[in-house]
């Protein structure tokens, strides 16, 4: 959704009113395809920070960025820790933030990252492979009714009593430790490898990637920290995948242009924006996609 984030984020070269340049705040910097985007339109001297968790990601798109020079800096860190991650360069308030959430091209198509039922590889899937837990240690310490509910209300699985227990009872017994055993394992528990078109597996698959890398609790602490985190007519902008994390987005936006007393921050999107079908015709994947925009309202003085 590349223009409508353009569109909604309005990123600007030139000086604000306290001299500063134009700063804005790519999240989920991924391959840097947003970002490049953004340094194009807010050239000559627009500034872009960068971020993600993921240092393979940071590694090709700080090749991809190379171009825009000292304009970009790109923060290895997780974005439930953004004010803290901008302070270390310097940087309060932006004037932009994007944050397009859920996983890269580069995560899902590696087997080595265990990502995908696609192609078999180990049980990890942690976007940051220096973070503590991957997705076999989270199974290890998951119980039957907690994995269950993790698959309903993460992968909206409908049978997810059963599909947790035939995938810890087969951990348990040494019996599941590659994708591909996961996968047998949730079609053995359906009783079969397909639904919909789709591999039976997929929804397993998103809530234990969901799970393993904390997803919906650092969009949360995201979402908690945003009226802090904009400049007087800074925008935010959010893609969600998932229908939790839209739900949490269109929640916490509500909420904050809605609060009590002197209005800090409007909605941009009353509902939210979805991909045009010429978009759908080249990239099937975005078919789930929804953005949702908020601004800070400039101080009344
Ligand atoms: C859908 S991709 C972003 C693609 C990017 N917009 C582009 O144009 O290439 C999502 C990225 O967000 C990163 N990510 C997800 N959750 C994160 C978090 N809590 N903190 C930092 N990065 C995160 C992932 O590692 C992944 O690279």
């Amino acid at each position: 959704m590349l223009d409508e984030v353009l569109a909604q984020l309005d990123p600007r070269s030139g000086r604000g009113e306290d001299g500063e340049s134009h700063v804005v705040v790519d999240a989920t910097v991924g391959l840097g395809g947003h970002a490049e985007a953004i340094l194009e339109r807010s050239s000559p001297d627009g500034r872009l920070v960068g971020v993600d968790r993921d240092p393979a990601a940071l590694a090709l798109a700080a090749e991809r960025l190379a171009r825009f020079g000292d304009r970009c800096v790109l923060v290895h860190g997780d974005f439930a820790e953004l004010r803290t991650l901008l302070a270390a360069h310097g940087l309060g308030a932006v004037d932009g933030l994007l944050c397009d959430l859920g996983v890269s091209s580069l995560q899902l198509d590696d087997p080595a990252r265990g990502f995908s039922w696609r192609a078999d590889g180990p049980l990890d899937m942690r976007m940051d492979p220096s973070s503590p837990r991957d997705a076999a240690a989270v199974l290890d310490a998951s119980g039957d009714r907690e994995l269950a509910e993790a698959l309903a209300r993460l992968g909206g699985e409908r049978f997810a009593g059963r599909v947790a227990r035939v995938v810890l009872e087969r951990r348990r017994a040494g019996r599941l430790s590659t994708t591909g055993a996961l996968r047998d394992a949730v079609h053995a528990a359906l009783g079969r490898s397909r639904a919909g078109g789709i591999d039976a597996a997929t929804r397993a698959f998103q809530a234990l990637r969901m799970l393993v890398n904390r997803e919906l609790e650092a969009l949360d602490a995201l979402l908690g920290s945003l009226p802090d985190l904009l400049r007087p007519g800074g925008r935010a902008v959010f893609v969600s995948f998932h229908s939790g994390e839209d739900r949490l987005v269109k929640h916490a936006l509500r909420g904050l242009a809605q609060r009590d007393g002197p209005p800090r921050l409007r909605l941009l999107t009353r509902r939210a924006l979805r991909p045009s079908d010429a978009e759908l015709a080249v990239n099937p994947r975005a078919r789930s996609a929804k953005l949702r925009a908020i601004e800070r309202l400039a101080e009344v003085a």
